[in-house]
């Protein structure tokens, strides 16, 4: 079966509009989103728009506070404690990678927890990882909608994730370990991360190294998420060979089509959920 993670974002964006609808109703007032776009590396210009796009579309506010390559640090963060200070931005959003004269530690813990939409602020990252409460990063918070599709019941399983990034691999380890499955990180440093990944009943890739696990990596009967975003010879594919691994599992994510759009889907549902805690 292949995850149609396009219409699992829709019902999920129709979900949000519904409740935003509501809200307006009852409050008079709208979620904003506010987005901080530095320089013009072309893919954060194409994540930004597709996020402001389907912001609108759910009636989400949104804006995009533009500034040069070459803007200091200090003006970056002048603007979040302006951004953290007003009342009607629900949420903020440092779109990544930042240009080198820009900390990206000092950035990501000045925004306020409770506007950090994309779930990076420390106190956000340790309530996931004790379990708490916590926003928590928009793309395992996707996977884990689309596997929880697939099998309602994760305890027990055998969860294998390949990358152990602060974005990806480390969260979705958290939400995985949430749900009562066995979970194993493996890295570029692991000894042998095809036997380990062939032990998985769920496999989350998000490496990105175009086609990197292969179809006798994985079990059969398994489920795959692909969360990897390559371009390959003027096309874009994932970390995993898609043809030859989808005939052997039980689900898979395609590249693209798959991931991607519940990573916006759960953005929106993220500040929507900010939102909601400032109207208490
Ligand atoms: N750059 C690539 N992915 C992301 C993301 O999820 N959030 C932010 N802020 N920047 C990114």
């Amino acid at each position: 079966m292949i995850i149609d993670g396009k219409k699992e974002a829709e019902v999920l964006r129709n979900e949000i509009k519904k409740e935003i609808s509501l809200l307006q109703e009852k409050t008079k007032k709208v979620p904003t989103l506010s987005v901080i776009l530095i320089g013009n590396y072309a893919p954060s210009e194409i994540y930004v728009k597709n996020k402001v796009l389907k912001s609108k579309e759910v009636g989400i506010n949104s804006n995009i506070i533009r500034y040069p390559d070459n803007v200091s640090e200090n003006e970056i963060l002048k603007k979040i404690i302006e951004l953290n200070e007003d009342s009607k931005v629900s949420g903020i959003l440092v779109q990544l990678p930042l240009p080198k004269q820009i900390n990206k530690e000092k950035i990501i813990n000045l925004i306020h927890p409770s506007k950090d939409v994309d779930g990076f602020h420390p106190v956000n990252v340790g309530n996931l990882a004790s379990g708490y409460q916590a926003i928590t990063p928009c793309t395992p918070l996707g996977c884990t909608l689309l596997i929880k599709k697939i099998e309602k019941n994760l305890s027990g399983k055998h969860a294998v994730i390949v990358g152990r990034s602060n974005l990806n691999g480390k969260p979705m380890a958290q939400l995985l370990l949430k749900e009562n499955c066995t979970v194993t990180i493996v890295h570029s440093k692991t000894k042998n991360i095809k036997v380990e990944c062939s032990k998985a009943d769920i496999l989350v890739v998000a490496i990105g190294v175009p086609n990197f696990v292969k179809k006798d990596w994985v079990k059969e009967g398994s489920i795959v998420i692909d969360v990897g975003i390559n371009k390959l010879e003027n096309k874009i594919v994932g970390d995993v060979k898609f043809e030859e691994v989808k005939a052997k599992v039980k689900a898979i994510t395609p590249v693209p089509g798959g991931v991607g759009p519940m990573t916006i889907a759960c953005l929106l549902k993220n500040t929507l959920e900010c939102f909601k805690a400032h109207l208490i």
